[in-house]
């Protein structure tokens, strides 16, 4: 459910015609609707209603600060996975009691910057990790609130670059290594082991994968007890998949039901950290149409967003639905939608039919919202896209669109210096 629709063969943000902010504010344009947002955030965080819960948005999947500050309002905390992330939950108000540090490859500056946050825990990824927490902990003389990333070996039955829960994948500890390494943290002074982490992967569309990893966390969980460690919290990850083309994920209160029903006597704060599943739906992207062509027998149509701006489709070979913002005659068309960038892998959409387009149309790439505009780039020197937040009638400029002058900013002071070394 999202509040992209059409009114009278034109495609409006809420109620604002998406062709009329793109005249204020060009092309290629992220929007987002501020009421599908929270649409999605309490639909999420309300199927846990029956138990202890934290829903931690994941930060990754769309780290404007406005859309963090809107989510923190409805009580969100975050799933964060670098410093530059906990910097902007803090900016824009998330309680630091209820932000998780996950990552398998954790810095030391960045665990010092977590611990004079105080936040309210790290999802340790190894024993390594564990020791430089401990000691850094120790330098501050603070005690780290710790729980350990368990591999469950599942299969998430998801593309395999965004598979997380398998043995083969470089996330977490196996079952035998987590219960030595809560054996450790046990003992070190430093690191308190209250919690139990897993996240299997992303883009799932189905619930036996997270019923199969809590099964396996319960069996673990036995083990800690005996072992004398009582976690308090249980984070099972994100991962719940939405709906791109075909696809048919739970609802989110379905899976609510089944992990609520499966935590039954269980005494433990469960901590969700949904991304994709909040965001995704709540964003577009819009380009103009620069040219159309057709080489032999294929057309091309080729817009102003490129995968610099959008880089799924080329990563992932994933889909998003293209429509034009005007609503045409009926008339289709099958094409490949690419963009201006040097590479044939830069493409939005292939051999997809939609309505016709021709130049200076716009197209609207959907489901954007999530890992969209945090995964762009400026490459060839392309400046990133601008994002606008919408809420009913009324909209702001979130991010301003980069300028030249922003692409080579950081390398000014080089241009004076690199005279001095050919010297
Ligand atoms: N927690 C952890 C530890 C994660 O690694 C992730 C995602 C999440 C939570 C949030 O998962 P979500 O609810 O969004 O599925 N760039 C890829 C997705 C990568 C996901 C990585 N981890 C894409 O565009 O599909």
């Amino acid at each position: 459910m999202h509040y992209f629709q059409y009114k009278d063969g034109h495609l409006h943000a809420e109620d604002i015609p998406v062709a009329d902010l793109v005249r204020e504010y060009g092309t290629p344009l992220y929007i987002y609707s501020a009421t599908t947002l929270k649409r999605h955030f309490k639909a999420f965080d309300s199927a846990f209603e029956g138990i202890h819960h934290l829903t931690c948005y994941s930060v990754k999947a769309n780290s404007n600060l406005s859309l963090l500050k809107i989510l923190a309002k409805e009580g969100a905390g975050t799933d964060i996975v670098s410093g530059g992330e906990l910097f902007r939950a803090l900016r824009a108000g998330v309680p630091r009691n209820k932000i998780v540090y996950s990552g398998v490859g954790k810095k030391a500056v960045e665990i010092q910057e977590a611990l004079l946050a105080d936040i309210l825990m790290f999802n340790v990824e190894s024993r390594q990790e564990l020791e430089r927490i401990n000691a850094i902990a120790a330098d501050l003389d603070k005690v780290a609130r710790i729980s350990l990333r368990i591999n469950p070996d599942v299969d998430p039955k998801t593309h395999p670059y965004i598979s997380t829960g398998l043995k083969e994948n470089k996330f977490g500890l196996s079952r035998p290594d987590a219960l030595e390494t809560y054996a450790l943290a046990k003992s070190l002074p430093n690191v308190d082991p209250i919690g139990m982490d897993c996240h299997i992967g992303s883009q799932l569309t189905k619930l036996s994968p997270f019923l199969e990893a809590l099964d396996r966390l319960k069996a673990f969980h036995g083990q800690l007890l005996e072992m004398g460690i009582k976690i308090k919290y249980l984070d099972l990850g994100g991962g719940l998949g939405i709906t791109y083309n075909e696809e048919e994920p739970p609802h989110p209160e379905d899976l609510g039901r089944a992990l609520v029903e499966s935590l039954k006597g269980m005494d433990v704060t469960l901590i969700l950290e949904p991304g994709r599943v909040i965001a995704g739906n709540t964003g577009i992207l819009v380009a103009e149409v620069q040219y159309t062509k057709t080489n032999e027998d294929k057309t091309f149509v080729i817009v102003d967003a490129a995968m610099n701006d959008l880089v799924r489709p080329s990563l992932y070979g994933s889909y998003h639905r293209i429509a034009p913002v005007k609503e045409g005659n009926g008339e289709q068309m099958t094409a490949d939608v690419v963009g201006p960038i040097c590479e044939s892998g830069d493409f939005l959409a292939k051999n997809r039919t939609f309505p016709k387009v021709a130049q200076g149309d716009l197209l609207a790439a959907f489901s954007a919202g999530a890992y969209g505009f945090v995964m762009s780039s400026q490459y060839n020197s392309r400046p990133r896209a601008a994002e606008i937040m919408v809420e009913g009638d009324k909209h702001v400029l979130i991010r301003k669109r980069e300028v030249y002058n922003d692409l080579v900013e950081l390398e000014e002071e080089g241009l004076s210096l690199i005279d001095e070394l050919q010297k």
